[in-house]
């Protein structure tokens, strides 16, 4: 059984087939053709955190593949009562033919894939945000950064280590540069520098968002609050500063450089309202890319688990 937890568990090959199927969905979306690769299959969505973006570009997504989606919110299901995750999976995947997860710890979500019978998709951790990146790199393509050089300028955190993962496995180069004290994660780091090794690509890693910048081809940064930190913010705030991309900043990357960000952004803290206006079509258009992104996510996952009961039967 495959389970989509962070982008280490595929290699670069099946990664490409993943958005190899996006684009294609995307296209057929355009096109005015809802391909029902999964019809009657449901897809359970429990979240423990708040969201925007991934509810609805899974509920919609699912729906448009022909299946339908349950949103569980922790503070509705028994699990915010104390059910324990193992349980929850074991019911869960009972019924339902996937599984999507936004919680807190990556050992939350990796305990629930252990005990489901169904394939289990990151929906975001403290330590990872894959669909994200997936979604990241399709509106790369779609811009014509085939083989971009990305500065990533800001907290060290689940976006920043699924960047990691994602430069490693395609092969291009990234460079991050956190404050002092917000570096990423050094076992995942560690982890990030094998697959690099393997498959070709450069991770640098720095303090100064100058350096970072100069000459590259896409520029990105996340909040520097993420959700559960809010209890840290002023502090947070204060050793942020410096790490704004703006006008100034970017004008120091390639002449036609894009931004990202994969939303919700907080202006005048980590982007000005100057920078995110200016990429405001690119942003948007990574925003939608959730949708079409996870799509292929999804199909491909389907098949996988398809494909593996054939086997076990
Ligand atoms: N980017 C993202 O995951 O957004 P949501 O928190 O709104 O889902
Ligand atoms: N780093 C942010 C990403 C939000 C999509 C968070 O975890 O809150």
């Amino acid at each position: 059984m495959r389970h989509f937890l962070t982008l280490s568990d595929f290699d670069r090959d099946e990664l490409r087939e993943m958005i190899d199927l996006a684009i294609e969905i995307k296209a057929q979306l355009k096109s005015g053709r809802l391909v029902p690769y999964m019809q009657n299959k449901t897809l359970a969505m429990i979240f423990e955190k708040s969201s925007t973006r991934t509810r609805v570009s899974f509920e919609t997504g699912i729906y448009q593949l022909g299946g339908t989606g349950l949103f569980l919110s922790s503070r509705d299901i028994q699990l915010g009562r104390g059910e324990p995750m193992k349980d929850t999976a074991r019911v869960v995947s009972r019924m339902v033919d996937m599984v999507m997860i936004r919680t807190f710890e990556q050992s939350k979500l990796e305990e629930f894939a252990h005990y489901s019978r169904v394939p289990v998709i990151n929906g975001l951790t403290d330590s990872y945000h894959p669909v994200q990146l997936m979604t990241d790199y399709m509106t790369m393509l779609e811009y014509g950064k085939e083989n971009p050089t990305v500065a990533y300028v800001g907290d060290g955190n689940n976006m920043a280590h699924s960047w990691l993962y994602l430069a490693a496995i395609m092969g291009f180069e990234l460079r991050v540069a956190t404050p002092r004290g917000y570096e990423c994660d050094p076992d995942i780091t560690a982890k990030a520098m094998e697959l690099a090794r393997k498959y070709g690509g450069e991770l640098i890693f720095g303090n100064d968002p100058r350096e970072a910048v100069e000459g590259c081809d896409v520029v990105t940064t996340d909040t520097w609050v993420s959700m559960g930190q809010e209890e840290e913010k002023e502090k947070r705030i204060a050793d942020f500063q410096g790490f704004m991309v703006d006008s100034e900043l970017f004008s120091l990357a390639k002449d036609d450089a894009i931004f990202l960000h994969c939303l919700p952004a907080y202006r005048g803290y980590e982007v000005s309202e100057e920078i995110f206006e200016r990429f405001a079509d690119v942003i948007f258009t990574e925003a939608e890319n959730r949708l079409h992104a996870q799509k292929g996510i999804m199909v491909w996952l389907d098949r996988e688990a398809l494909a593996s009961q054939g086997e076990s039967e």
